[in-house]
């Protein structure tokens, strides 16, 4: 089932997401199918929990489509569980992206190139890995939902201020999208 999207505004995006019990979500399973099929129905490459309105460490990514162009990525389709970055290292490179929460904004963002990550999948299994380039920058980006940031939280003050507007009517649900969303500042009956 698809679930709507949360957009820019929706104070469940800045909160810090809490870890999940083993027991405490019997239906986990159900909601990370539910999570890909609404992720694939935006054609995005991940999403985070609190983007549906779950404020719960949980995340999954799929962008092995990108694996013609990136190497890196094949088999890139994971769900994190309770994830911590471990460590990030190596010079920050810029790649402009994009966010399910905030549709038809795209910006420059930096970010360090390798990370070492500990979570647990859909089997509550754990792993420790370390990703590269695309594959760290995607989780490096669902990261980030669950620790409450945005990627506009990076802006420069000044850039900020050039996309207020159009960030504004984000959450005013005035921006044309084709996956259904949930705006925390619509007018009723929008
Ligand atoms: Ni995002």
């Amino acid at each position: 089932m698809k679930l709507p999207i949360i957009a820019y505004g929706d104070p469940v995006l800045k909160r810090k997401a809490t870890a999940i019990e083993p027991d405490e979500y019997p239906n986990i399973k159900q909601l990370i199918e539910d999570m890909f099929e609404t992720m694939y129905g935006a054609r995005g490459v991940g999403l985070a929990a609190p983007q549906v309105g779950l404020s719960m460490r949980l995340f999954v990514v799929d962008a092995t489509p990108f694996a013609d162009e990136e190497p890196e990525l094949k088999d890139f389709k994971k769900t994190f569980i309770n994830a911590c970055i471990l460590e990030e290292s190596g010079d920050e490179w810029a790649f402009n992206e994009g966010c399910l929460s905030i549709p038809d904004i795209r910006e420059d963002i930096y970010r360090q190139p390798h990370i070492r990550i500990s979570y647990y999948d859909e089997d509550w299994k754990h792993h420790e890995e370390t990703f590269r380039g695309m594959a760290a920058r995607i989780v490096q980006h669902e990261y980030d939902h669950i620790e409450g940031k945005l990627f506009t939280d990076k802006l420069s003050p000044l850039r900020k201020r050039l996309i207020e507007k159009k960030l504004n009517d984000i959450s005013r649900g005035m921006v044309n999208v084709d996956y259904k969303m949930k705006f925390p500042a619509a007018k009723k009956g929008r």
